[in-house]
């Protein structure tokens, strides 16, 4: 007979489960390769690994994990919430979720309709049910880490154990996350022996990854608004010769940045160091221009600022010139800063159209606040700071919940005003050196036709060609009254009805606070006043294309 843990033994139900499992499968046989093979023919505890992600983190985190769990013997798929029913999880027994927060508090949108379910009043209780919450979040934000929070409270609610305390993640969230999951996995029985990165490629021995970002060499910067435009949006093309990395259209590349040095030399001089002090293994120039958030006053500096200060501050140099203070070193200065973390920009090529190259859309930040001259740190290095060898440190980002449609039949219709455009220049190169037989639309806008057309020869070379079957352009600021993307959408809603119904996928790139708003508001009304239906059947109808990913977005 095979023996069994004593009730008295001192482990919970899931490590239980996990040694007698095991222990099942050691005892079953005397000769060791036999008992390798029995051992991996032991039942398996399933955890289910859930996300909830909108720009891929906790999506590869989640993947990660499961990787991490099916190599300990666990079945542990992994879903993303848009593919998992709420009331199934009445039929789990142990899911770890991992969920980033975003707009204010709210659900990323493969969450949305999960946790809607989740919240009804009426939701069976889940006592049978064992969790663990990773929350991913930015402290910059009042509600931070909001839907980690708000997961991990929902599931106590409903009776379910919490296996691990909730984590809670800030924008340099690997550390938290990996320390998270190496308790969630001593609670389910198991330790964690190394961490292995999700999404990394390996080539001639290199691994390239977040963690070991590939130098890739910036090969093409050139301006894409005309000359007399105020604005500054940049195409570049970067070379991944030689990294064994490769990516989809729709996926995401990260940049590590570098700071501005002239802000650097006035930030070391307000604090009256030396910029060749040392600090840490560096000096202090070196280590601000690499290392550290150098614009971003977040709560905690100015809790821990030497002398009380009051209000806000819009940069750190603002603070140090209202609030001056004399640190004991480089070191206590710095201890205070954030980490300079990578900036996320949306592929704009196609790797089909161009082997061994990455291209971005990037608009330069730059204004004026309180006087002074403001520079947004990525895109300006990229835009004027790269030098010395000509390389960039980059990795890639998976974005599952952003893809084309498998079947290239399918019809698309692509709504990207401003950068939004990034990911539908690379879905255009990709449809057409495909030969994808579907239709495609884009609608494009920008506040001038004649200054701020992003390319403009490529868009209307893919409407020669017949790539692009239907192309609505919005020039905001080129009549009396301003006319958006959205606008469009109504003028060309029963055209756009047609589509829907014939099975088209619709794509949503840019900007989150206004536009992705606005577009979702007129994509509800074509279908209610095209479709026919009320307002209540026209949500359902959106749920639907969501669940069947016919209706994504990549906003930021
Ligand atoms: C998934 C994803 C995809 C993205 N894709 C793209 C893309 O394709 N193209 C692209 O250009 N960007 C894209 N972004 C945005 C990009 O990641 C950066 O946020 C952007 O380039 C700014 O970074 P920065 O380092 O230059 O500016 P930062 O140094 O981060 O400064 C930006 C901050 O400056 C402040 N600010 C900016 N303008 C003003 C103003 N007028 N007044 C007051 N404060 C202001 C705001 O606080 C803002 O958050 C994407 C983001 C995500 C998450
Ligand atoms: C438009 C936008 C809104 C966000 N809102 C919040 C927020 O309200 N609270 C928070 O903690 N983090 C917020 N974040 C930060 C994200 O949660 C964070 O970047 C996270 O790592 C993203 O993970 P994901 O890629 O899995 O979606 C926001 C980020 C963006 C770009």
């Amino acid at each position: 007979m095979i023996p069994q843990l004593p009730s008295s033994a001192p482990f919970n139900e899931a490590q239980r489960w996990w040694l007698n499992g095991y222990l099942a499968a050691l005892l079953a046989t005397e000769d060791s390769s036999e008992r390798e093979v029995a051992a991996a023919s032991a039942p398996k505890q399933r955890v289910l690994v859930l996300y909830a992600s909108q720009s891929g983190n906790s999506e590869s985190l989640a993947e990660q994990f499961g990787e991490a769990m099916r190599g300990k013997g666990f079945e542990a798929p992994v879903l993303g919430m848009e593919d998992f029913e709420a009331e199934a999880l009445q039929q789990e027994n142990y899911i770890l979720i991992v969920s980033s927060t975003w707009g204010e508090g709210d659900p990323p949108d493969n969450a949305v309709d999960f946790w809607e379910a989740l919240s009804a009043e009426d939701f069976p209780k889940l006592e049978e049910l064992h969790y663990g919450v990773l929350g991913l979040g930015d402290s910059n934000y009042l509600d931070f880490c909001g839907m980690g929070k708000k997961f991990d409270q929902r599931l106590a609610d409903l009776g379910a154990t919490r296996l691990v305390p909730r984590g809670d993640c800030d924008t340099d969230y690997e550390e938290t996350a990996n320390a998270w999951f190496e308790s969630a996995l001593t609670a389910l029985g198991a330790t964690q022996e190394s961490e292995k990165e999700a999404g990394s490629e390996q080539t001639d021995g290199i691994t390239y990854s977040k963690k070991h970002p590939f130098p890739a060499k910036l090969l093409t910067n050139r301006t894409l608004n005309a000359a007399d435009s105020p604005r500054d949006t940049r195409h570049f093309e970067f070379s991944l010769a030689g990294s064994g990395l490769s990516y989809e259209v729709g996926d995401v590349l990260g940049i590590y940045p570098k700071n501005d040095p002239e802000l650097v030399d006035e930030i070391v001089a307000l604090l009256g160091f030396e910029p060749d002090a040392p600090c840490g293994e560096s000096t202090f120039k070196q280590v601000l221009i690499h290392d550290f958030d150098i614009r971003t006053v977040p709560a905690t500096l100015l809790q821990k600022w030497p002398t009380p200060v009051e209000g806000s501050f819009h940069e750190v140099i603002d603070l140090l010139k209202a609030a001056p203070v004399t640190f004991e070193s480089p070191e206590a200065f710095v201890s205070l800063l954030r980490k300079l973390g990578p900036r996320l920009y949306s592929i704009s090529s196609s790797p089909k159209a161009h082997p061994d190259e990455v291209h971005l859309t990037v608009a330069k930040v730059t204004y004026d606040f309180d006087d002074r001259p403001r520079k947004g740190v990525c895109s300006t290095y990229l835009s004027d700071r790269v030098n010395g060898d000509g390389t960039v440190r980059v990795f890639l980002q998976t974005a599952k919940h952003f893809k084309l449609p498998e079947d290239p039949n399918i019809p698309v219709i692509m709504i990207g005003p401003g950068t939004g455009i990034a990911p539908f220049r690379a879905f255009l190169e990709e449809r057409s050196v495909t030969k994808a037989p579907g239709k495609n639309w884009l609608f494009f806008g920008n506040p001038h036709e004649s200054t701020d057309w992003l390319y403009r020869e490529e868009v209307q070379e893919w409407e020669r060609e017949g790539i692009l079957s239907q192309l609505s352009t919005a020039w905001s600021r080129d009549q009396a009254t301003k006319v958006y993307v959205q606008d469009r959408m109504r003028e060309a809603g029963e055209e756009f009805w047609k589509w829907l119904e014939e099975g088209a996928a619709i794509y949503v790139c840019g900007d989150a606070k206004r536009m992705a708003k606005d577009v979702d508001a007129a994509l509800r009304d074509i279908i209610e006043s095209h479709g026919k239906v009320s307002a209540e059947e026209a949500e359902v109808y959106v749920s639907k294309l969501k669940k069947d990913k016919r209706y994504q977005r990549d906003v930021y």
